[in-house]
């Protein structure tokens, strides 16, 4: 099989040319000015149109079982959401509840994904525990190719590890060259705030965010730049919402602590007052770290295109309104967590970003691709546009006009938190490893043709 992308617009991280991308055997073997198309060859026409290198979600969530439900997608459902929206690797958080180990955690989640996948995957180890057993287990599961860790400074009794399991889970991270992404809020400050909210009768989604102001992040950003500070650990902040939290990062780099910093989506277009709408359509929009105050998106705008933020992740944790959201009703505090956004990431990216001049072409190629195969040890594999590398490409109509719509959505959720908003842009053909896995907006691709991808450890 080989496929012969003619005449687009080429765009990554820091080139901008028209050319010819031929591939064969997974990978780009040939980029020129006028390739002739050898007998056998798939020739696209890509003229007027963009061609990305394929877009990485680094923070997502198929398989969650989370405050009494599970996460809608699997793995064949997300991944062709991810796929027709332009994301052709996804990174999966293992999150075993703590009652497991860290090796039944991950074998749970190889069930969940192998043969099921249509987009290649990698995952981030949840560590939601730390004793002697799982420091073995981990040290295993960083050789079959998990490279990276993630923990939760909040859900006190769920996920949420203390203060010595921080402390280890960062010293065995920086022994083995192992990036750490962290959900980072006061888990104490939560649960207080929340029986308080509760006890005065404040029980409806609006009361989210009472219970997770900005301080109550940046106190969380706080307390891990210290540990991160104090073992050398490479820290990388997940979902960050605010500028309080930003602050604290950011006095935490200029010290030398070594933190990478993702913002999502959602924060960047919605806000606040979506989780305040009536009749508990305000749930549809709880999340955690909950949505801001809306002065906030500019903020984390800049943070991009001035290069502070590194990417832009979805936090994909798709609850449906009718069913699941409602267990909720009496008390906020029990709406499943989660924004579903894995399918719409890259064009609510582009037309709010690139459209409105906030982002540039680059820019919206590195915090969407480049930048997160690079900081997690994909790079040039992924995330670039270059002979030897994965023939993961997006051919981008920056001409398309559409509407998003739960109607007609990809993702296994019965609802969007963007019901009837336009986007200006989307991905026509979308290929993994060489293989055209979306035309026209259709998944056209092949479950189970995903990989794992195996990562190697980086010493710094
Ligand atoms: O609200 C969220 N973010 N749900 C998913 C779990 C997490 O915190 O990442
Ligand atoms: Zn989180
Ligand atoms: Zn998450």
């Amino acid at each position: 099989m080989s496929l012969l992308i003619k005449g687009g617009e080429i765009v990554t991280g820091d080139e901008h040319f028209i050319g010819d991308i031929y591939c064969e055997h997974e990978r780009i073997t040939h980029i020129d000015r006028n390739i002739d198309a050898p007998p056998g060859a798939e020739v696209i026409n890509a003229s007027g149109k963009y061609v990305f290198p394929g877009f990485i979600d680094p923070h997502t969530h198929i398989y969650l079982p989370f405050m009494g439900a599970f996460s809608k997608d699997t793995y064949e459902t997300g991944s062709k959401a991810a796929l027709v929206g332009g994301t052709t690797t996804i990174f999966e958080m293992v999150c075993p509840s703590r009652s497991m180990s860290a090796a039944e955690g991950f074998a749970l989640w190889n069930e969940q994904s192998a043969g099921k996948s249509a987009c290649d995957y990698t995952y981030h180890m949840g560590v939601t525990k730390f004793d002697a057993e799982s420091a073995e287990q981990l040290r295993e599961i960083v050789k079959a190719g998990v490279s990276s860790f993630k923990i939760f400074l909040a859900y006190k009794g769920a996920f949420g590890i203390d203060d010595a399991e921080l402390y280890q889970t960062l010293k065995l991270a920086k022994e083995l060259g192992v990036i750490v992404t962290a959900h980072c809020e006061n888990e104490t400050l939560v649960a207080e705030r929340q029986k308080e909210l509760l006890a005065a009768g404040k029980a409806g989604p609006e009361q989210h965010h009472e219970s997770r102001p900005p301080r109550v992040e940046a106190e969380g950003v706080h307390h891990l730049m210290t540990f991160a500070e104090l073992t050398g650990a490479h820290v990388y902040i997940v979902h960050l919402s605010c500028d309080e939290a930003l602050r604290e990062a950011l006095a935490a780099r200029h010290r030398g602590v070594n933190v990478s910093i993702e913002t999502l989506i959602q924060y960047l277009v919605l806000d606040k007052t979506d989780a305040e709408r009536a009749d508990f359509e305000g749930a549809k929009f709880v999340m955690s770290p909950p949505l801001r105050d809306k002065r906030n998106q500019e903020i984390l705008w800049n943070g991009l295109r001035s290069g502070l933020v590194n990417t832009v992740a979805t936090d994909h944790a798709p609850f449906d309104f009718k069913t699941q959201k409602p267990m909720g009703r009496d008390d906020f505090t029990k709406i499943p967590n989660g924004i579903p956004s894995l399918e719409d990431r890259v064009n609510l990216l582009f037309t709010h970003g690139v459209k409105t001049g906030r982002l540039d072409l680059h820019t919206f190629v590195n915090v969407a691709s480049t930048n997160a195969a690079k900081i997690f040890g994909l790079f040039p594999r992924k995330g670039a546009i270059q002979i030897g590398a994965d023939a993961d490409l997006v051919i981008y109509d920056p001409e398309y006009r559409g509407m998003i719509s739960a109607t007609t959505q990809a993702m296994n959720v019965d609802y969007s938190a963007f019901e009837g908003w336009k986007i200006e842009g989307r991905p026509s053909v979308v290929t993994v490893r060489g293989e055209v896995a979306v035309r026209d907006g259709k998944f056209v691709g092949t479950i189970g043709r995903g990989k794992f991808l195996a990562r190697a450890t980086t010493h710094f």
